[in-house]
């Protein structure tokens, strides 16, 4: 399942464009802004997909019966650009339990392999897994740091959160993931470019939260 949150016109697109917009993105803290406040929407849209279970509440005035969240789900945030992303997701999933991996791309000529620094993560046996970065660009980060994060126990299923997402990153997912999961993306861009950013993207995302690294 693929859910892409601008195929339905919402306050959500404002946030967007002003990410994609060269001049704005400058602005370091609104960018970040920005970014937490679509990674709440999309938390708010990944909760529908969670199991309930029925509570009842004592009023003021008397009983009501609600729905809530059975178990929380767990939030790993690929470092560094997926840091304020996820403080988006820890707003809605003010209790879950999260781990940090860190992934960064080395680049052979047309190749691009994933390396793996960090990874500190809690047991994931029978949860739902938020993966959360913002680009899905080839799925290769997302596809190592899956297969990394499950020698910690096996979700019951993984949820894949980016703002922006490619066409070849969707379908290298498919090829590679084994476990079931969902993407869930704020929009789904055209293509990749040689250099494997999302066109038209927004850019270095990583960069634009916290600067050019060397
Ligand atoms: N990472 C980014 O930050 N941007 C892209 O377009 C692709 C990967």
């Amino acid at each position: 399942m693929t859910f892409i949150l601008n195929q339905v016109n919402s306050i959500a697109n404002s946030m967007l464009k002003e990410l994609r917009d060269k001049n704005l993105q400058q602005d370091r803290a609104r960018f970040r802004s920005n970014v937490e406040k679509l990674g709440s929407i999309l938390a708010y849209e990944i909760s529908k997909k969670l199991l309930y279970k029925r509570e009842e509440v004592q009023t003021p005035l008397g009983k009501s019966v609600i729905q809530v969240l059975s178990d929380q789900p767990v939030l790993i945030p690929v470092l560094r650009a997926g840091l304020p992303f996820f403080q988006g997701f820890q707003y809605f999933f003010d209790k879950a339990d999260s781990g940090f991996i860190g992934a960064y791309r080395k680049e052979n000529g047309e190749d691009i392999t994933i390396n793996l620094e960090y990874l500190a993560a809690p047991d994931l046996t029978g949860k739902d897994l938020i993966m959360i970065d913002p680009m899905l660009a080839t799925g290769k980060s997302f596809v190592k740091s899956i297969e990394t994060l499950i020698k910690h126990g096996k979700p019951q299923h993984v949820h894949i959160a980016s703002l922006v997402a490619a066409p070849e990153g969707i379908a290298y997912l498919k090829e590679k993931l084994t476990l079931p999961y969902s993407v869930y993306t704020c929009a789904l861009d055209e293509k990749l470019n040689a250099q494997s950013y999302i066109v038209p993207g927004l850019g270095d995302a990583g960069d634009l939260c916290y600067g050019e690294k060397r």
